[in-house]
């Protein structure tokens, strides 16, 4: 074990109104952790800090707003040093390619890539900060599995989890020189209001308390990368490393399906 969640830490969340990052807040609250919470929905988050006062502090922001997120830069620092961030808010809107639409790409794009490169802006500094004073300080990302495999109709969100892991990884090589960890959450379906709105079979899907308990053991043992569920991750590992004739005929076969 790596111990990084082995006291009380100063966290940062976005996505906590949601799926993985609500069930993330249970999880980290239940073992102590000071949180600070973000997402559009400003009342969810202050149920969460009435039922939490000690322990959470809202800060709703959109993350596909630079202004919003400078207006809570001051809120990273109310339980004192930030020790680590978690960028999980997320979108996922799929192509009609019978009925292209560029701004569905765009969508994606801005909320899943663009809307952690903006949350950087103002955890960055908070993050180098904590170094300074000699603690650990861990950057997670939420990112996902969907991208290893051509899916139909999955142009915009895969295309925006494809870059948001190199984003990830770039980073990674980074900020290795100042200490600052980079973990790479991936993961395969999630039962949340996200994937309920999915008309397709969800292989191996887990329930956003599995999906929770897995992040905080993956961090508690300091790994820098965490995927799961191992059946449908390693499944997807092997069909990538297919020729890409083969590939191809695979998922024109299952975009057809679907
Ligand atoms: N569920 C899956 O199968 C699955 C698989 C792989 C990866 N993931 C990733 O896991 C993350 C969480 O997904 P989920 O399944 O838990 O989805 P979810 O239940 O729909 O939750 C998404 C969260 O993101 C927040 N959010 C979305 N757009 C935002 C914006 N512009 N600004 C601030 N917050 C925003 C939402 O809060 P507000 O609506 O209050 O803003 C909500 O808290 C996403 O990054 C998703 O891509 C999910």
């Amino acid at each position: 074990m790596s111990g990084l969640l082995a006291s009380p830490r100063n966290i940062w969340l976005t996505g906590a109104t949601s799926g993985i990052g609500e069930a993330l807040c249970q999880k980290l609250l239940q073992q102590n952790h000071r949180l600070i919470v973000t997402g559009r929905r400003k009342e969810h988050l202050e149920v969460l800090a009435g039922q939490h006062p000690e322990k959470v502090h809202p800060a709703p922001a959109d993350t596909t707003s630079t202004e919003q997120l400078a207006g809570i830069r001051s809120d990273l620092g109310h339980f004192g040093g930030l020790d680590m961030v978690i960028l999980n808010a997320g979108i996922c809107e799929y192509l009609e390619v019978r009925e292209y639409d560029s701004r569905v790409i765009e969508r994606n794009l801005n909320t899943n890539l663009l809307g952690a490169a903006r949350c950087l802006d103002i955890a960055l500094p908070a993050l180098r900060a904590t170094r300074a004073a000699g603690k650990p300080a861990t950057l997670v990302i939420v990112s996902s599995s969907a991208w290893w495999f051509p899916f139909g109709r999955a142009e915009g969100y895969g295309a925006s989890k494809a870059a948001l892991s190199y984003f990830a990884h770039a980073l990674r090589a980074d900020l290795a020189a100042e200490g600052i960890q980079v973990v790479v959450v991936s993961p395969g379906f999630v039962k949340t209001p996200l994937t309920a709105r999915n008309d397709f079979p969800m292989p191996f899907m887990v329930s956003a308390e599995d999906a929770a308990d897995r992040i905080v053991t993956g961090l508690d043992r300091g790994r820098n990368e965490i995927a799961f569920p191992r059946r449908f991750t390693w499944t997807l590992k092997l069909l990538s490393a297919l020729p890409q004739p083969l590939i191809d005929r695979m998922a024109a076969a299952m975009a057809r399906k679907s």
